[in-house]
């Protein structure tokens, strides 16, 4: 007898009736001491197993919620309205109890859960409907990231995850260290002696890969990379992590333009293989969220379900406007004149997401590519534009969650990079190969960064980005 998944039963359907069939799964429910609903993570679906008199009670008592069983059975047309085919058991296997007061206190009890409840036993949130659906469609994006770089001739590039450089630098990192931190060895001034450190200097957890990246690309054209990177950023929000995971493609002779085309290109095409390939994960996660939405005083409240959402970001063209315009929209808003935004409206500041949300949702009600940002507000690297007030960068605001892509042209100009460096006080002596890329065939070239949990957040329209990664990391929370 052959081992089947659910997934392939339940969408086999009719071709299975008649067959003896084996399957491994976890109970989900047991209706009447009858009928069995088993899941195994193939599916957000459950198999109906029906269960008849040749049972005793006394062993089917033994079969409790989220037990997993081994069942041999014969496939047969559904009475139920719910499914197609059930299974007719003829032999059960209980690979172990569990005793129902285990249960008490866990997220297996079958009532509503909250979502901070869920994140408490991580462990065991992958056993629910909601975050088995989460994780099935955060495969997908997976999988779809590599397919359509692939598929254009891009290379798949692993940067290291420890760094002695500094890409972002914002200074918001994670040490690397194999000292004793009980007997740091010290030199003569007292100092932390690095020299004695495992790599004989002081090194830290990538903030992101784009650096090493660039270096590819001025040989292999166009890479993309996709990896864990860290932020010891002590920001308390929905939208951040300290670990999470980004894609950074980078192209040689891209201009800023063509980034966009690309960013934009992306991510619609990673959107619309979630709404052709999920269909039944993302019809849970909509009807979710739209009983969400209920729930929320009507200001609060989007107007369109998930799955309208998504729709809407693969068919509109995204806006693209400079940061200057951006501003000057900003300094007209009713919300700016009333004093409404916590942050005050200047040319020069960094936008906030009060702002950038203005933009989005009330303004443009559009996805929208903002670029040419001030100098000051940006990253070391990026190309510096004629007017040396801004730099060729971009970020890719998207509705219900603000910045999800940031990228830029970058600076391939070796007299002016050396000099922002040193203006921006960076060690030029750590960075002498990234600087090396400038004097070997420098070209123009083009990157960006797409946070995978922020995307994976958008397409499920989690409001929490800790609900989208199986064990979050955030500050005080490194639990499991
Ligand atoms: O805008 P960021 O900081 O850009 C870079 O790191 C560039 N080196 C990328 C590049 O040009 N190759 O980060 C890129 C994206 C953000 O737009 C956001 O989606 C995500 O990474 N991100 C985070 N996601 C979760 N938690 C955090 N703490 C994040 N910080 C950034
Ligand atoms: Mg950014």
């Amino acid at each position: 007898m052959k081992t089947y998944s659910i997934k392939t039963l339940l969408e086999g359907g009719g071709s299975f009736l008649e067959n003896k069939v084996l399957i491994n799964a976890w109970v989900r429910a047991f209706r009447s001491y009858r009928f069995i609903a088993l899941n195994d993570g193939s599916t957000i679906k459950d198999l109906q197993v029906v269960v008849d008199s040749k049972f005793s009670e006394e062993f089917l008592k033994k079969i409790t919620i989220g037990a997993a069983l081994k069942i041999s059975g014969l496939v047969v047309k559904s009475r139920g309205k719910e499914q197609t085919i059930e299974v007719l058991a003829e032999k059960i296997k209980i690979y172990s109890e569990t005793s129902p007061e285990v249960l008490q206190g866990t997220i297996l009890q079958p009532k509503r859960h909250s979502l901070e409840k869920l994140r408490e036993q991580a462990h065991l949130r992958f056993r629910t409907k909601f975050f088995s659906a989460v994780m099935r469609i955060r495969h997908q994006l997976a999988f779809s990231v590599h397919k359509y770089f692939h598929k254009r001739g891009f290379l798949y590039v692993h940067t290291p995850i420890i760094t002695a450089s500094d890409a972002e630098g914002a200074g918001e990192m994670f040490r690397v260290t194999s000292l004793d931190l009980k007997k740091l060895p010290r030199n003569s001034q007292g100092q932390i002696d690095e020299s004695q450190d495992f790599f004989g200097r002081s090194t830290h957890l990538t903030v992101s890969g784009q650096l090493e990246g660039e270096s590819a690309a001025m040989a292999l054209g166009k890479i993309y990379t996709f990896g864990p990177t860290f932020r010891a950023e002590n920001s308390n929000t929905s939208r951040h992590l300290a670990e999470f995971w980004m894609i950074e493609p980078e192209v040689a002779f891209y201009e800023l333009s063509q980034n966009m085309d690309l960013a934009e290109d992306f991510l619609k095409y990673l959107i619309g293989t979630i709404l052709e390939h999920c269909t039944e994960d993302l019809d849970f996660l909509n009807q979710r969220f739209v009983e969400e939405q209920k729930q929320k005083p009507k200001h609060d409240r989007l107007e369109n379900t998930l799955v309208e959402r998504l729709e809407f970001v693969n068919r509109m063209p995204f806006i693209r406007l400079s940061y200057s315009e951006a501003i000057k929209i900003l300094l007209a808003s009713k919300t700016h004149k009333k004093g409404q935004f916590k942050h005050t409206v200047k040319w020069g500041m960094d936008l906030q997401s009060e702002h950038e949300r203005y933009l989005v949702e009330k303004h443009f009600r559009a996805p929208l590519i903002l670029f040419d940002y001030p100098v000051a507000v940006k990253a070391f690297y990026m190309r510096l534009n004629e007017d040396e007030k801004t730099v060729r960068a971009m970020d890719v605001l998207f509705p219900g969650l603000g910045e999800i892509i940031g990228g830029s042209q970058r600076e391939e100009r070796y007299e002016i990079l050396l000099k922002c460096m040193k203006e921006l006080d960076i060690d030029e002596k750590l960075l002498w190969w990234y600087l090396d890329t400038r004097r070997f065939g420098s070209a123009p070239h083009s990157g960006f960064g797409l946070g995978f949990e922020r995307l994976v957040q958008f397409v499920t329209g989690m409001s929490n980005i800790r609900d989208v990664i199986p064990f979050p990391r955030t500050p005080k929370n490194a639990e499991f």
